[in-house]
């Protein structure tokens, strides 16, 4: 199934290639940086434990919302309308006090859906069908169900749940990106920390990134391949749409 939402970095385009290489041998999945969460939505996994994790309190409240309350995130979204005034105010209401973690994620959502890019920050203009928008909710809530939620520093999380069965699915911020994300100032010494700490697991992992030397010097003594990859972004010159992704494993 798809993602319920646009997320910057979304892997939507990458999820299949990397669900193809998730090892068959693993009891627990865990998806250290997830967004909209693309690859863990692609697939069913039954029989093995799955975890869920960003650092985005605001997004993981809305993942939990839609884990246990999709119908009342649904419900509050039927009082929103589709304007930019109301896109602002949601903005800066985001960081009031006094509403429920419901309201709070509806308007998240929301937020996420009106902006420009799913960027968060600009008002899109563009014509939304609350209606449409929510008809995934049912399938999303059930396919979350037995997902554990985390809402950790990769570091922690990498730590806590590292096994030899494990499989981490690391997707962080592209190197030189990473002031796209709001709540997230991703910085050199974190790419560093995320190395320090994957080169000494017992579990698998499968690391995605943008191809530049830095990352190609970092990881050189893992697996690297590389892909061809077109953007997200409409351009006119075929060229800039086109861009290589590296997909970096220790198996
Ligand atoms: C490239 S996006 C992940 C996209 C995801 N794979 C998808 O398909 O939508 C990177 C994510 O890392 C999260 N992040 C940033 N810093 C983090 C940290 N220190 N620990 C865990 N997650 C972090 C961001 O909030 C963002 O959602």
């Amino acid at each position: 199934m798809y993602s319920y939402i646009t997320w910057i970095g979304g892997k939507k385009l990458l999820r299949k290639k990397i669900c193809e290489m998730i090892p068959n041998d693993i009891n627990k999945y865990v998806e250290v940086f997830g967004g909209a969460a693309w690859v863990l939505f692609n697939e069913e996994r039954n029989k093995i434990t799955e975890v869920y994790n960003d650092y985005n309190s605001e997004l993981v409240n809305l993942f939990r919302c839609m884990k246990y309350h999709s119908n009342a995130v649904k419900e509050e979204l039927n009082y929103l309308l589709n304007s930019r005034e109301l896109f602002e105010d949601f903005k800066m209401q985001y960081e009031m006090r006094g509403m429920t973690d419901i309201q709070k994620a509806a308007r998240f959502f929301m937020i996420i859906k009106f902006s420009f890019g799913a960027k968060l920050q600009c008002f899109g203009s563009v014509k939304r069908n609350i209606e449409n928008m929510t008809k995934m909710f049912e399938g999303i809530q059930k396919r979350l169900k037995s997902v554990i939620i985390e809402n950790l520093d990769f570091e922690k999380l990498i730590q806590m749940q590292d096994a030899k069965n494990v499989l981490f699915y690391c997707d962080p911020p592209y190197y030189d990106t990473e002031s796209y994300y709001k709540n997230a100032n991703f910085t050199k010494n974190d790419h560093e920390r995320l190395f320090n700490v994957l080169k000494n697991i017992n579990s698998k992992f499968i690391l995605t990134y943008n191809d530049c030397e830095y990352i190609r010097e970092l990881y050189k003594d893992f697996n690297i391949r590389d892909i061809d990859r077109f953007s997200n972004f409409t351009s006119a010159n075929e060229e800039h749409k086109k861009y290589k992704e590296l997909i970096i494993t220790n198996y």
